[in-house]
């Protein structure tokens, strides 16, 4: 029982003490990375814990996990840790290419994942996102995002082996690993959860239950409702009467980051993980992991500092591994997850969600006005930028930017809530509509790329779109994450009604199996799966070889056209000029307006010549990436 003190010097002895006497002498390498580590890590638990009667012990035993970890690290990802720290911006190259799935409905185990390894390589992928493949829950388990132990897999998908068979393979075919880190909450079912509500001492502030209403009242005045079909507010009640914080499913209930055993048990659950051969750790739900009364319970400071502090605890033990940042909130805030101490990559859900609003607009201003503002990002970050995922689409665009061109906010959401679910009078979408608040008017929609995009209803501009979109997620920067199956333009699965697990919750519409026989007819171009994937692939392989692509440098461009995109990348000598119609018409834009650009282009996609000096036609949703001498 001690506190943190302010001197960091008299805490590191201390500390180093207490974990030598539990884990042996520190190893030459975990020292000299303890030395450089210790006072943020510090700094960072006295801004948390300072005053916690427990503080001391905790960062105690946090490093003693820390260095027993990095004694059972093995060789192999020791090599991984080695070349990441001299290469530390390894994710910004414009070959990385980011692919996800689920487990059991892509391949059907975990060991089968290695039977696709053939085709990533085909594809380019260097990045595969595994969707939870941990116990969980019977029936509904949201999709595995309800954990029921972070060191078990599902049975249905294998075995913590066969995880760890898989990593290496993935690994040698250049291919990185990733899951997610569900950290805000377990499933109800988790050993804690069940020791909590029972009673135990070790684990009764583990969650954060209270007698009656007086409490969940005061917190649900200012947070938002995140299920609302699941349940009102954030917090369900137990069978004994009591309150329980849950954000999500009355069956994931919130983790009490303010005790600090809570801290310490996580960090040894992702450590544990970091040594099974995961590379990136998708940061599941950062927004909510620290609660105040009074406030939204959102993307509050100590969210930050505990992330920075689980960041830090890597650079210890596993320091090849990196954070990847979901944070699906108001853009002011998804920017502040992402630094190199924090999360070093992050989705980008306002550049996503303002592709599909340019899409159904015909006017990519508001997407345009995005890139130009809210695109920027601290050197050695980088931005995930995907045409959709695994969930909803929101509309997470700031009210006050669309405002500045005129639109009304709670407008233009209703307005393209309606478009996608495919309410609109002429909409090209197919969508689902996924937790309609009737209290408050608020909806996100769901559904599969080629669904959203006209495939599904037979509109002439389908395929186009799911192209034009495809490519812009590839050419602002950052790395491009595919949900796999798009790519050969899979449609929506209208079947999870029948599923009795699934029926109530929309977002299943966009989670397919894997299209068989889209893949299998995937370079028969008289086909939507051949053409759409012959399309895409090309624009990959061009992706990979264009440098000025990498990183996250963009510079705006305007063009008089409000149905035209346009941004510059810079390299080295030359920059790529990128513009994209998401009108319906062609447009041409004038020579004038291309006039600080030298006349002579290279025209990637069609690998001929451009003469800018002639103007540039674009065909309804057609694009262009036009390299020039800067
Ligand atoms: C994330 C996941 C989503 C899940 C939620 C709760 O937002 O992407 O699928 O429902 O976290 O874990």
């Amino acid at each position: 029982m001690a506190t943190l003190t302010a001197e960091t010097d008299t805490d590191k002895q201390f500390i180093r003490d207490w974990a030598e006497a539990r884990s042996g002498a520190f190893e030459a390498s975990f020292a000299t990375r303890f030395d450089e580590h210790f006072p943020e890590l510090h700094r960072l638990f006295l801004l948390i814990y300072g005053t916690h009667p427990d503080g001391l012990e905790a960062l105690a035993e946090v490093v003693t996990l820390a260095a027993e970890s990095w004694k059972q690290r093995p060789a192999d990802l020791r090599l991984l840790d080695a070349e990441r720290v001299a290469d530390p911006g390894w994710y910004r190259s414009e070959r990385m290419l980011g692919g996800v799935c689920y487990v059991d409905r892509y391949a059907g185990s975990i060991s089968a994942v290695a039977d696709h390894i053939g085709y990533f390589r085909e594809l380019g992928l260097t990045y595969l996102h595994l969707m939870p493949l941990f116990r969980c829950p019977e029936g509904n388990n949201d999709g595995g995002y309800a954990v029921s132990s972070y060191r078990e897999t599902d049975p249905l998908l294998g075995t913590m082996d066969d995880l760890a068979e898989l990593t290496p393979k993935l690994r040698a075919a250049g291919i990185s690993p990733v899951v997610d880190f569900i950290f805000n909450h377990t499933s109800s079912e988790h050993e804690w959860a069940r020791r909590c509500v029972a009673g135990d001492p070790a684990y009764k502030d583990f969650y954060l239950i209270f007698p009656d209403r007086t409490m969940p009242d005061a917190y649900d005045r200012t947070t938002r409702e995140i299920f609302p079909d699941d349940h009102a507010g954030s917090f369900v009640q137990l069978p004994d009467g009591r309150w329980i914080w849950s954000t999500f499913y009355h069956f994931q209930w919130d983790l009490n980051y303010a005790n600090p055993a809570v801290f310490r048990a996580m960090a040894g659950e992702m450590l544990f993980l970091a040594n099974q051969g995961i590379e990136v750790l998708r940061m599941d739900a950062v927004a909510f992991i620290w609660k105040r009364l009074g406030t939204s319970c959102e993307s509050l400071p100590e969210a930050h500092y505990l992330l920075q502090a689980f960041n830090r605890v890597l650079r210890l033990a596993a320091p090849a591994l990196i954070f990847k940042s979901e944070a699906i909130v108001h853009p002011d805030e998804v920017i502040q997850y992402i630094s190199p101490g924090e999360c070093q990559i992050s989705y980008n859900p306002l550049q996503m969600a303002l592709t599909w609003e340019a899409l159904a607009t015909r006017d990519a201003r508001l997407l345009s006005q995005a890139i130009e503002r809210r695109h920027g990002l601290p050197d050695g970050t980088a931005w995930v930028n995907y045409v959709r995922g695994h969930d909803d689409i929101g509309w997470t665009f700031a009210d006050e930017d669309a405002a500045e061109l005129g639109i009304n906010g709670f407008e233009h959401r209703r307005f393209l809530n309606n478009f996608y679910i495919g309410r609109h009078p002429g909409t090209f979408a197919r969508g689902a509509a996924f937790q309609e608040n009737p209290l408050t008017g608020d909806a996100r929609i769901a559904g599969t790329t080629a669904s959203l995009a006209g495939i599904e209803a037979g509109d002439a501009g389908g395929e186009d779109r799911v192209i034009l979109a495809h490519a812009v997620a590839m050419s602002t920067g950052g790395m491009p994450l595919l949900y796999l199956g798009d790519e050969v333009a899979q449609l929506n699965d209208y079947y999870y009604r029948d599923r009795p697990a699934e029926a109530g919750d929309s977002r299943w519409v966009n989670r397919p199996f894997r299209p068989e026989v889209a893949y299998n007819a995937r370079h028969d171009t008289r086909t939507t799966a051949g053409r759409v994937f012959t399309r895409l692939r090309h624009l990959l392989e061009l992706r990979g070889e264009t440098p000025e692509f990498g990183g996250n440098e963009l510079t705006a461009f305007h063009t008089p056209h409000p149905s035209v995109l346009a941004y510059q990348r810079p390299g080295a000598d030359h920059v790529v000029l990128v513009l994209a119609n998401f009108g319906d018409h062609p447009v041409h834009i004038e020579a004038l307006t291309l006039s600080g650009f030298a006349a002579s282009a290279e025209d990637l996609i069609s690998g001929g010549q451009a003469d800018l000096s002639q103007g540039v036609s674009l065909p309804g949703h057609g694009f262009r990436w036009l390299r020039v001498a800067r």
